[in-house]
C-alpha cells in the first residue's frame, strides 16, 4: 500500500476508484486543456527565496477570508457532482472542511442538497450560485441558503455557456451515470464506489430535482445546462442577486482587470481571480498569471481570492504573496475524496497545510499575516 504524502498520490488513487466518466470529468479541462495545465505549471515558474537563521518557532497560517476566520487561507472550492466522486461526497468533504477550520463551497449543481449539507457543515459554509433562466427557481435557491446558514454566497459568473469538454461528450457525462455495457464494465472494476453508491439515495442534483418542475429526467448535463444557464446573465442580475441575499458577496471567475473594476463598482465583498479551473475559454491566462494585474488595479478596494492549479500549500503561499487573501481549491480536493472518502479530504488538507507551514518557514516568516511579494524572487514571478 502507497503511503500517502502528496496530492499526486492522491490523484493515483483516484484514478483507481471512480468510475472513467467521474474521474475524467474532475480531471480536465476545456478544448486543448492548454489554460487546465497552465494553471498548474506556471506556479513552478515562480521561484522562493530561502531565508536562515530566523526564528521558526510558533507558526500560524491562520488568516480571515471575507472577515471569516480561517485556520488557513484556503477553502474548498464549489465542484458540480462531487456526490459521484464518492457517495455523499459533498456532506463528508463539508465534515473535513468543518474540522480543518476552513469554508466548504457547495455547488448549485451537487449531488447533496443545501439541507443535507448543512446538517454537516460548520460556519464556513458556503453556497455558490449559478444564474438560471428560471429566476423564480433562483430566488428559491437564495432563500434556501439563507435558511441553511451559509455565511457567504459565491456567485459564479464565467458559466452563462458551457466550455466544450471533449471527455464529458465521448464518455456521456450524467448524474446518475447511463447503463451502457460501458459504463457498467468500468463500474465493475470500482467496487468500492459501487458499494458507497448502494448505500446512499443521493444520486441526482439534490438542489435541483423536486425543485424546478419539469426537471425530473435531465438527460445529459450538457443538453440540461444548454438549457436552464442563462446566457443573458448581467451586471444587473449581479445587483439583483446582491440585494435578495444581502450577505457576504463573492464573484467567482474574474480574469480580466474591467471585469475587475466592475466587480468592485457592484458592492462585492470579494472577487475570485479565477478561470473555472480551466475548464471554460481555453486558450485564457493562467489565475496565477492574471492574479497581479488585477490586484494592482482593485486590490485597496476589495478583496482579492484565487483559484486555478493549486497542487501544494507552497502554491498557496505564492498567491497569497502575489495579493490573493485566500485561494480554493477543487480537484485536490476531489482526489482525496474519490480516493479516500472523507479520510482522502483531510488527508488533502493535511498535506496542503504542512505544505504551507513548512514553506512559510523557510521563507523566514512565522505568520501568514507577514507575507508578501518579498518572499518571491524578483524576475520569476508576473507583475
Ligand atoms: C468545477 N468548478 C465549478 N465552479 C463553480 O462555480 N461551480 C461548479 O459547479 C463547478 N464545478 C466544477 C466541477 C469540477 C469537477 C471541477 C474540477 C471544477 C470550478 C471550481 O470551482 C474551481 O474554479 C476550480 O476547480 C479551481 O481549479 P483547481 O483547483 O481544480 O485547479
Amino acid at each position: 500500500m502507497t503511503v500517502i504524502t502528496n496530492i499526486e498520490d492522491l490523484r493515483v488513487l483516484a484514478e483507481k476508484r471512480v468510475p472513467r466518466m467521474f474521474y475524467d470529468y474532475a480531471d480536465s479541462g476545456s478544448w486543448t486543456e492548454s489554460t487546465y495545465r497552465a494553471n498548474a505549471s506556471d506556479f513552478q515558474k515562480i521561484k522562493l527565496r530561502q531565508r536562515v537563521a530566523v526564528n521558526m518557532e510558533n507558526r500560524s497560517t491562520a488568516s480571515t477570508m471575507v472577515g471569516q476566520e480561517v485556520f488557513m487561507p484556503v477553502a474548498i472550492a464549489p465542484t458540480g457532482l462531487t456526490g459521484m466522486q464518492h457517495a455523499d461526497g459533498e456532506i463528508l468533504a463539508a465534515r473535513a472542511a468543518r474540522r480543518f477550520g476552513i469554508p466548504f463551497t457547495l455547488s448549485t449543481m451537487s449531488i447533496c442538497s443545501i439541507e443535507d449539507v448543512a446538517q454537516h457543515a460548520g460556519q464556513g459554509f458556503w453556497f455558490q450560485l449559478y444564474v438560471m433562466k428560471d429566476r423564480a427557481y433562483i430566488e428559491r435557491l437564495i432563500d434556501r441558503a439563507k435558511a441553511a446558514n451559509c455565511s457567504a454566497l459565491v456567485l459564479t459568473l464565467d458559466l452563462q455557456i458551457l466550455g466544450q469538454r471533449h471527455k464529458d461528450l465521448k464518455n456521456g457525462l450524467s448524474a446518475p451515470p447511463k447503463l451502457t455495457v460501458a459504463n457498467i464494465l468500468n463500474m465493475m472494476t470500482k467496487p468500492r464506489w459501487g458499494l458507497g453508491m448502494l448505500g446512499t439515495k443521493r444520486h441526482g442534483f439534490g438542489n435541483i430535482i423536486g425543485h424546478v418542475s419539469g426537471v425530473d429526467n435531465m438527460g445529459s448535463l450538457s443538453e440540461w445546462t444548454a438549457k436552464q444557464f442563462d446566457p443573458a446573465l448581467n451586471w444587473g442580475d449581479v445587483e439583483w442577486i446582491k440585494q435578495r441575499w444581502g450577505g457576504k458577496l463573492i464573484l467567482k471567475g474574474i480574469q480580466d482587470v474591467e471585469d475587475a473594476k466592475l466587480a468592485v463598482a457592484s458592492g462585492a465583498d470579494a472577487l475570485i481571480v479565477s478561470n473555472h479551473g480551466g475548464r471554460q475559454l481555453d486558450g485564457a491566462q493562467s489565475s496565477i498569471e492574471a492574479l497581479p494585474a488585477v490586484v494592482d488595479a482593485v486590490g485597496s478596494q476589495i478583496e482579492v481570492h484565487m483559484d486555478g492549479g493549486i497542487r501544494s500549500g507552497q502554491d498557496v503561499l505564492k498567491a497569497r504573496a502575489l495579493g490573493a487573501r485566500g485561494v480554493y481549491i477543487g480537484r485536490p480536493f476531489l482526489y482525496g475524496l474519490g480516493a479516500m472518502g472523507e479520510a482522502g479530504v483531510t488527508k488533502c488538507l493535511e498535506i496542503i497545510h504542512r505544505e504551507l507551514d513548512l514553506t512559510m518557514a523557510f521563507c523566514g516568516h512565522t505568520k501568514i499575516e507577514t507575507v508578501d511579494k518579498g518572499i518571491l524572487l524578483p524576475g520569476t514571478f508576473p507583475t
